[in-house]
């Protein structure tokens, strides 16, 4: 690498929670697959972060079809976090992944805290995981079904179960599907998160008129896409103002422009999901895009932007 590109390079790098990133760039879990999946569009050395697939501990098959609905602006899907279980994960999916040169970070849930902890514990022993995203939108069996998402002390208990069986930076990403998201975010971080990422999908719902049936076999499904990129950059710019770890930014972000807004409220990365669906290359075209407006603003550092809104 000639001394330019090194310096050009070191300009768009960031940290998370001590991860260290070469862009702010990841993909969205559950929008990438394995990150196998895309290695015929994307040069997988080029992104941030890998995000998989959340994974359970045991193999799931997801909700029944239909679960992908279009709607304005967006989708709404029901997969039902469908995957192949951390076992599969570690021996077939992982290989692949450790021939590339980037962060991969496994996204985890459970159904009670021993399943996250378990599932946490067996991705920390395994080679080539940097980092564990836990979704913490999975219903909770124990209370009745309402998320650990939803309640911030179940979600505080989780993130403490996770890193008593971790080494491995821990990012907690939060439900929008919340009165208050910042109180969330702030339980969590004392209960030791290393990162938040925000947002997951929003509930909603569609109906086939001639059938007067919903259009998702589930009912209602999680909106996701541009529609919902002003909620999520509201909900950054909340979170942001009251933690003290770093901030990722997802939600409907389809541009290097919607990339520099989230980053401008406060967020220190961002993920990219939907997108992909539309442009595979989505992930590769935002990274050329941020450092060309660095380049064109005069913009040394992509951390001189985070947090920068002026209100
Ligand atoms: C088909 C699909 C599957 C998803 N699966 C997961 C998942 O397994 N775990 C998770 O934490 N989020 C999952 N998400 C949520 C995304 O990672 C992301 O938070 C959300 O879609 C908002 O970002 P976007 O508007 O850029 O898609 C999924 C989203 C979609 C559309």
């Amino acid at each position: 690498m000639n001394p330019s590109n090194k310096k050009k390079d070191a300009a768009m790098a960031v940290e998370i929670g001590g991860l260290k990133l070469k862009n702010p760039v990841m993909t969205a879990s559950g929008t990438f697959g394995y990150g196998e999946e895309y290695a015929d569009y994307v040069d997988l050395n080029q992104l941030g972060a890998i995000v998989v697939k959340g994974l359970s501990l045991k193999p799931r098959l997801g909700n029944p079809p239909p679960r992908i609905m279009e709607t304005a602006g967006g989708m709404l899907n029901a997969v039902g976090l469908q995957n192949v279980g951390v076992d599969v994960f570690i021996k077939e999916k992982l290989p692949f992944l450790r021939q590339y040169d980037v962060a991969v970070i496994a996204n985890i849930y459970g159904e009670s805290t021993l399943e996250y902890s378990q599932v946490a514990k067996k991705l920390s022993q395994a080679e080539g995981v940097h980092a564990l995203e836990v979704n913490v939108s999975c219903p909770n069996v124990k209370k009745g079904g309402l998320s650990f998402g939803s309640d911030p002390k179940a979600a505080a208990e989780v993130t403490r179960r996770v890193k008593a069986e971790t080494h491995l930076p821990v990012i907690v990403k939060l439900t929008p599907n919340v009165t208050d998201i910042a109180a969330i975010a702030q339980s969590v971080e004392e209960a030791g998160a290393d990162a938040v990422s925000l947002i997951n999908t929003l509930t909603g719902m569609s109906i086939d008129l001639k059938t007067r049936t919903p259009h998702l076999k589930n009912i209602t499904g999680g909106l996701s896409g541009p529609a919902i990129k002003p909620v999520a950059l509201r909900m950054v710019w909340q979170v942001a103002q009251k933690v003290a770890i770093p901030v990722i930014g997802i939600g409907g972000i389809l541009t290097a422009e919607d990339a520099l807004e989230f980053m401008i409220a406060g967020a220190k990365a961002v993920q990219i999901g939907t997108a992909n669906f539309i442009n595979p290359r989505a992930t590769i075209e935002i990274i050329d895009g941020i450092r060309h407006y660095l380049q064109n603003n005069k913009i040394k550092n992509i951390n001189d932007i985070v947090g920068t809104l002026r209100t």
